[in-house]
């Protein structure tokens, strides 16, 4: 017998199909979805590879066809691809009129779907998700881990970058060890899958406010996994997709090499940016790192990390013990 869980795989992989098949196959689907992903430069072997898909306009076409395969309505609901209200026994599709990412398991099952719009637009979401179900939890996922994880043990390092679109962009350009947090803060779940590969993750966020936000939250997290850790940010205004189509290959990889840096210099860099010549702001910058520092659980590490702090700012190593202590207790 089936278990629900079983079905819900079986319907992912069926829609997983069907999106693929309208892209590819239906004139919708190839003058709106295949045409959207060619403006974005992205080439056919890349769109099959990450299993890129196309959801028709009509309000239930995939309801319908699921339906018709014999899939009934409580199970559609379940997975969260279909809603039945009330009056529209036929039911409607959660994703209209959007190009499809399908978002797989560390083993390559189908669990959910990311779905984007065609034209930016202030007054709807630019990505749709999947509802949490009982095969999908956001939490637990990092897109792009199927077909990134050889390529993360091979070089013993994980570029975790915020979207799906920086991940494909990536592989494209030949970087193929990225996996994308999609936009959340890092859970420890998800740095768990990352550790299971490698202990070392260099982040690389959009170079806006929200991407040094999250990177301050994601920096702590992986502290406390013991991971080690780089940062870059992109110049302002480019995410990963946008700056890996604008250069060469090698130049890519390069830039990232050079420019990561590690969390200290990076906090360092962006803290004091604001500081100027007051002391006191000074003072709160240096106290932040050394918050960060606190999170690392290896007492050895930490020392090594509150040196390289003392050595930095030429602060004795005495006074930023005394500083961690307090911070341990405020953050344990
Ligand atoms: N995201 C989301 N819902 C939104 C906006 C963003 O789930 N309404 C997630 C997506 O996984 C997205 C990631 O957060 O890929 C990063 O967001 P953002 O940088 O705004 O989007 P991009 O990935 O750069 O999207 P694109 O290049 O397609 O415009
Ligand atoms: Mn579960
Ligand atoms: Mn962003
Ligand atoms: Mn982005
Ligand atoms: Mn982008």
């Amino acid at each position: 017998a089936h278990t629900e869980r079983d079905l819900l795989y079986k319907i992912h992989e069926v829609a997983n199909n069907y999106f693929q098949e309208t892209l590819w196959d239906s004139e919708e689907g190839k003058s709106i979805g295949l045409s959207y992903f060619k403006e974005r430069e992205l080439k056919d072997d890349i769109i099959k590879k990450f299993q890129l898909g196309y959801s028709p306009e009509q309000k239930n076409a995939f309801t319908a066809y699921a339906l018709e395969k014999g899939y009934d309505k409580e199970i559609l609901e379940k997975s969260g691809l279909s809603i039945f209200p009330e009056n529209t026994p036929s039911g409607v599709d959660r994703f209209r009129e959007r190009v499809i990412f399908p978002i797989h398991s560390f083993s390559g099952r189908v669990l959910g779907f990311g779905a984007r719009i065609l034209k930016n637009n202030v007054k709807t979401a630019k990505y749709l998700n999947s509802p949490e179900t009982e095969i999908y939890h956001k939490s637990n996922v990092l897109y792009g881990l199927n077909q990134s994880k050889q390529a993360i043990s091979r070089k013993n390092v994980c570029l975790l970058v915020e979207g799906y679109m920086d991940v494909i962009s990536l592989h494209m350009s030949g970087i193929e060890n990225v996996v994308a947090s999609s936009g959340t803060s890092l859970t420890t779940e998800q740095i768990k899958l990352i550790k299971r590969l490698t202990e070392n993750v260099t982040i690389l966020f959009d170079g806006d406010n929200a991407g040094i936000k999250a990177s301050f939250r994601s920096i702590d997290m992986l502290l406390t996994e013991g991971m080690n850790i780089r940062v870059l940010l992109f110049p302002d205004g480019d995410d990963p997709d946008s700056f890996a189509r604008k250069h060469p290959q090698e130049y890519v990889e390069k830039f990232i090499e050079n420019q990561a840096m590690d969390f200290i210099d990076f906090k360092a860099e962006i803290l004091l940016k604001e500081v100027g010549n007051d002391p006191i702001k000074k003072a709160e910058a240096i106290r932040d790192i050394v918050k960060s520092v606190s999170f690392v659980q290896n007492a050895l590490k930490r020392e090594v990390y509150l040196k390289e702090v003392s050595n930095k700012f030429g602060l004795s190593e005495q006074s930023l013990f005394n500083e961690l202590d307090v911070q341990k207790q405020i953050t344990q």
